[in-house]
């Protein structure tokens, strides 16, 4: 897998923070996918998925936070979206053995392009 090069264009949505703290994610990603070219050890790169998890928490709850002064649909859509993300990918650490790291780089790196660029695009609107 190549690195994800930000293009504030493709990616932008419409929120400082919210594009910032995604440049962050795409960043720690990218490092993961480096690594993942290399001969990195297992406990390297599961340092980094844990910078990834522990980062991404923080992220979803001030995204829910400022979605939750818009009524509709989009918060739940978005505390769903998230939830599942979280749920899948602690089902996948845990079976850590029984999945590659590829695997799971995968799922990480395909999930958060798709969630920027499809669910989280959704609330451009309220901001610009
Ligand atoms: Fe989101």
């Amino acid at each position: 897998m190549e690195p994800i090069a930000w293009d504030e264009e493709k990616f932008s949505v419409g929120h400082p923070l919210m594009d910032s703290q995604h440049q962050t994610i795409i960043g720690i990603i990218n490092k993961l996918i480096v690594l993942s070219h290399g001969d990195a050890n297992k406990l390297d790169l599961l340092d980094i998925f844990m910078e990834i998890s522990n980062y991404a928490m923080n992220h979803f709850d001030e995204e829910e936070a400022i979605l939750s002064q818009w009524g509709g649909s989009i918060l739940k859509e978005q505390t769903d979206s998230h939830n599942q993300y979280s749920e899948e990918l602690a089902k996948m650490m845990i079976g850590i053995d029984n999945h590659n790291i590829d695997d799971i780089l995968r799922f990480v790196t395909h999930w958060w392009v798709n969630h920027i660029l499809i669910e989280d695009m959704k609330y451009k609107a309220l901001f610009t």
